[in-house]
């Protein structure tokens, strides 16, 4: 009787120290589970996406076209030299492939929904369809608009794929607006926020 006693006793008090350790693993694991979580969500969203223009064949056309996430949308700016003046298709194509001298391997205009070629702002429209960049008379350009459509995630992601800028007008007939030759090509891909370029 007297010893079934004590080992009872032992056997409470290794139970009450398994719970004590238990509970002390578990805060401890969780204590170092919520300040890792907080910084791998930040990392995992996209903000910013940059695309250097590189040019294609024989043409001059360079620059950058920056995408920041705003209210509403993704602002795009895009600074390219080394354009004829005039106005010049400005799409994002399919396929992030610059490789060809003559562009095509980035593919058609970027239209995850099938839908028909249009303007920027227009209902209908690709999601790719930038509309026209103008060029100078020195062969500088500057384009500056927020955009609903593109994202950084989903299926109306840009990550990855292309911005095309063409030789001709986009004049937005179907079905790609007839804007003629690839000058300038670059692959968006995801910036550093905290860079302010
Ligand atoms: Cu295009
Ligand atoms: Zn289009």
């Amino acid at each position: 009787m007297r010893s079934q006693t004590w080992s009872l006793i032992a056997v409470s008090g290794l139970a009450l120290a398994a719970i004590v350790v238990s509970n002390l693993v578990t805060s401890d694991a969780s204590g170092q589970a919520a300040p890792a979580a907080a910084p791998a969500k930040t990392s995992t969203e996209i903000t910013k996406a940059i695309c250097v223009v590189h040019p294609l064949g024989d043409s001059k056309v360079a620059g950058k076209v920056v995408f920041t996430k705003v209210d509403g949308g993704v602002e795009i700016v895009a600074e390219l030299s080394g354009l004829t003046p005039g106005e010049h298709g400005f799409h994002v194509h399919e396929f992030g492939d610059c490789s060809m001298a003559d562009g095509k391997c980035a593919g058609g205009h970027f239209n995850p929904e099938g839908k028909d070629h249009g303007k920027p702002d227009a209902e209908v429209r690709h999601v790719g369809d930038f509309g026209n960049i103008k060029a100078g008379a020195d062969g500088k350009a500057s384009y500056k608009r927020v955009d609903k459509l593109i994202t950084f995630s989903g299926p109306h992601s840009i990550i990855g794929r292309a911005i095309i800028v063409h030789a001709a007008p986009d004049d937005f007939s179907q079905p790609v607006g007839n804007a003629g030759a690839r000058v300038g090509c670059g692959v968006i891909g995801i910036a550093d926020p905290k860079m302010t370029h």
